[in-house]
């Protein structure tokens, strides 16, 4: 029987560190469900230490899901791990993942340890976490940039604590394939009980190698354990991207050799959950998930294709869920059709009142735009307005006018703590004014950071889903709006947006 690998997610921690990615509790819940379909092994849901929002968020993961290891984040510290394992009660499978840096330079430089104390201290968290958890994973950050001698000191230490996954990040992205490869089947040679736990890789993606230097760390290291993130999402240029390394392990299974237990036919409906919720594009050209990863514009490729699919293709597009993207629902759907619709994408509101808010805005679309796709009822249900989280901001109704030269204006209607608001402004074009007309009443002071317009599912009668990033006093945060009409979806993301600045609490960074 083939090793197999595990597939640890951290889009919704390592991930969530990317400025602007925040999600709120309800929208990591999607993700886990959607995770756990995809039978992840280990889904990584937080760093309960760092902000109460956190906190109750892997809670809340820790209690819904039962098929996936749910595992928090804490730093090499009894106070974050104890926050850690009370944040994981009443998991089915519970892990903590404690971490402590190991390079000369984030000792001293960062943490101003000798490397005696950092030593010790990786002892003690892991002593203290193997009391409330069996589950335990150390990673030693910046390993990869640490010295090999002192490595193995540390990881034969931890391990004789009772840690079960040791991990070898690659915090900074520095790392190349064969190097990084080789490092691990080093530390692994010369750690003497390493047969004792498994081992893992977490890549930075910062010179574009993560993926190939997990598969380096797990075909040449001897890893039996991928971190990795959907769409790679991440901090600076991200993390390894669950999809492809997952793809790569299975397309090339005459190379690694390897089982996953991936259940790939819901990859892209994962990729499309995490770019909605965050506001982060996928790319048209990246491998697996990007709108042009099957698609052959060249006519020799479409005539290789038609005639013989592996001429120019090495995956099914059905095999990672394309072929789900098709017309669920129309007008005449009723209420239940819908219910089931939700249930099959994983979307679980919270309350019936929920359901209902989200059935109307459906009727309400249904109405506008003939055929509705997965990915329309999955903005829909992003949109705040349908579940009972109150926020702050609410978008009610917009009208703007423009023609060629004239200064286009714009009126809005929106609500602040329930209370509704009118505001009007111009602008260089209906979106520059509708924006203006929310920021002169709110007066929030952000800078706008990145504005994006996307058609969601290709066509001009397609809704069109906005991001706007916006910074305010170091925070960043994104908002997503989607509409058929443009200005409304751009007005829906700027007032999402200023809802994530007013609600986003300030939490402890996790490096790396
Ligand atoms: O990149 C890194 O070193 C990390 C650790 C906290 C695991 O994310
Ligand atoms: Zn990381």
């Amino acid at each position: 029987m083939a090793d197999k690998l595990i597939i640890f997610d951290t889009t919704l921690r390592d991930g969530e560190q990317s400025p602007g990615a925040s999600m709120t509790k309800d929208e990591k819940l999607r993700i886990a469900r959607q995770l756990e379909r995809l039978k992840v092994d280990v889904i990584e849901a937080g760093f309960a230490a760092s902000s109460n929002g956190d906190f109750e968020a892997v809670h809340a993961i820790a209690n819904a899901i039962k098929d996936s290891t749910i595992c928090s984040l804490s730093r090499a510290n009894d106070r974050d791990i104890a926050r850690a394992a009370e944040a994981l009660q009443g998991a089915a499978s519970a892990r903590i993942h404690t971490f402590i840096a190991t390079s000369a330079l984030h000792m001293e430089k960062k943490l101003r340890m000798t490397p005696e104390q950092v030593l010790e201290q990786a002892i003690q968290a892991v002593r203290f976490a193997r009391n409330l958890v069996g589950d335990i994973e150390f990673s030693a950050e910046d390993g990869y940039r640490s010295d090999p001698d002192f490595l193995c000191r540390v990881i034969e230490a931890v391990i004789a604590e009772g840690a079960t996954t040791i991990n070898v990040p690659d915090t900074v992205g520095y790392a190349v394939p064969e190097l990084y490869g080789n490092f691990i089947k080093n530390l692994r040679e010369r750690v003497p009980n390493s047969d004792k736990a498994i081992w893992s890789v977490h890549c930075h993606n910062d010179l574009g190698m993560a993926v190939a230097n997990s598969l380096a760390g797990v075909k040449i290291g001897g890893a039996r354990q991928v971190e990795c993130t959907i769409n790679g999402l991440g901090e600076r240029a991200g993390n390894c991207s669950l999809e492809e390394v997952v793809m790569a392990v299975k397309t090339r299974r005459d190379y690694y050799g390897l089982d996953v237990g991936i259940d790939t036919k819901h990859i892209v409906a994962a990729s499309r959950m995490v770019s909605q919720t965050t506001g982060f594009v996928v790319q048209p050209n990246k491998a697996v998930v990007g709108a042009n990863a099957f698609a052959h514009a060249s006519g020799i490729h479409q005539d290789g294709v038609l005639k013989a699919r592996d001429t120019y293709e090495i995956m099914r597009a059905e095999d990672v869920g394309w072929s789900a993207n098709k017309i669920v629902l129309g007008k005449l759907s009723g209420r239940n059709a819908f219910k089931q619709r939700l249930q099959e994408l994983g979307v679980q509101l919270e309350s019936e009142t929920d359901v209902n808010n989200a059935f109307a805005k459906f009727k309400e679309l249904a109405d506008r735009k003939s055929e509705i796709f997965d990915e329309d009822i999955l903005a829909l249900v992003s949109d705040e307005s349908v579940t009972s989280e109150k926020e702050q901001f609410g978008f009610v109704s917009l009208s703007q006018h423009s023609e060629t030269g004239e200064r286009p204006q714009a009126a809005i209607v929106f609500t602040v703590d329930g209370k509704e608001v009118r505001s009007q402004s111009d602008g260089n074009g209906p979106v520059d004014a509708s924006l203006k007309a929310i920021e002169l009443h709110v007066q929030s002071g952000a800078e706008m950071v990145l504005y994006s317009v996307n058609a969601i599912s290709g066509s001009t009668e397609s809704q069109g889903e906005v991001t706007v990033r916006l910074q305010n006093s170091g925070r960043v945060v994104n908002g997503v709006g989607s509409d058929p009409d443009i200005v409304v979806a751009s007005a829906k993301a700027y007032l999402s947006a200023l809802n994530k600045l007013q609600s986003k609490a300030d939490r402890v960074a996790a490096q790396g």
